[in-house]
């Protein structure tokens, strides 16, 4: 399918329609290695952009594994403040990228990043239940009652009910938790361990579905997901 140059530009950055006219008319963008001139020039989809000698990537959609640092929200926008779509490198920062589902503040770990909003809708929908586990750093060291109370299904403060999640440990490391929840809510993981008068030091998330988090990436680094990560996150949002 052939697209408007500038269109396609638009499409695959965070350019406006006009402003990628304009970088077009400018010199700024090659298609295939060739300088554009004109932005109504026809493209087929497929074709290899850069803007400023930067490649974008042109996918109907992008699937971003990102390792979220602290102090970074996980939202698309928020004026004067950092956000973990800033971090995304050039060629993956195009428009409609935004955080599918949340780590607060000072969490950090596996942040999922896209602009399909139906793969992102499916993934997060509460009825689906996608596990996510969580590496829990405590101020005091797990106990049996915390064990069973997450395993029979924690009432908060404000008596909302949790569903029943599993609290892992090892006798070796008694302050270190392992949380798989099957929920989100606000300050879950704070909040039930908050029931047991434990207070949460570090929070890092290493798991959603059955993805494991890429501990390569360091904190604030991301990749594209793989085809095949991809499609293990797909078969947990379609069940
Ligand atoms: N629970 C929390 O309290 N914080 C998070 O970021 C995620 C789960």
């Amino acid at each position: 399918m052939s697209v408007r140059a500038d269109k396609l530009l638009a499409d695959n950055s965070t350019l406006s329609r006009k402003q990628a006219a304009a970088a077009i008319r400018a010199g700024r963008v090659t298609a295939d290695g060739t300088v554009l001139r004109s932005g109504d020039q026809k493209l087929v989809s497929e074709t290899v952009l850069t803007l400023d000698g930067e490649p974008l990537t042109t996918r109907a959609h992008l699937y971003v594994m990102m390792n979220k640092p602290k102090g970074v929200l996980s939202v698309s926008d928020a004026p004067g403040r950092q956000t973990a779509v800033d971090l995304l490198p050039a060629d993956l920062r195009r428009r409609g990228m935004f955080p599918a589902g949340r780590l607060d503040l000072n969490s950090t770990g596996f942040l999922l990043l896209t602009d399909d909003g139906v793969f992102a809708h499916q993934l997060l929908a509460p009825k689906k239940h996608v596990p996510k586990t969580y590496r829990v750093m405590l101020d005091t060291p797990v106990t049996k009652q915390m064990q069973q109370g997450f395993a029979e299904g924690v009432t908060l403060a404000d008596e909302t009910l949790c569903r029943p999640a599993q609290l892992e440990y090892r006798a070796e490391e008694p302050c270190v938790a392992w949380v798989t929840l099957h929920e989100g809510r606000y300050h879950q993981i704070k909040r039930m361990f908050g029931i047991f008068g434990a207070g949460v030091n570090e929070l890092h998330r290493v798991r959603i579905g059955d993805l494991m988090l890429d501990e390569s990436l360091k904190p604030g680094e991301c990749r594209l997901l793989t085809p095949q990560e991809l499609e293990l996150l797909r078969n947990k949002s379609v069940q």
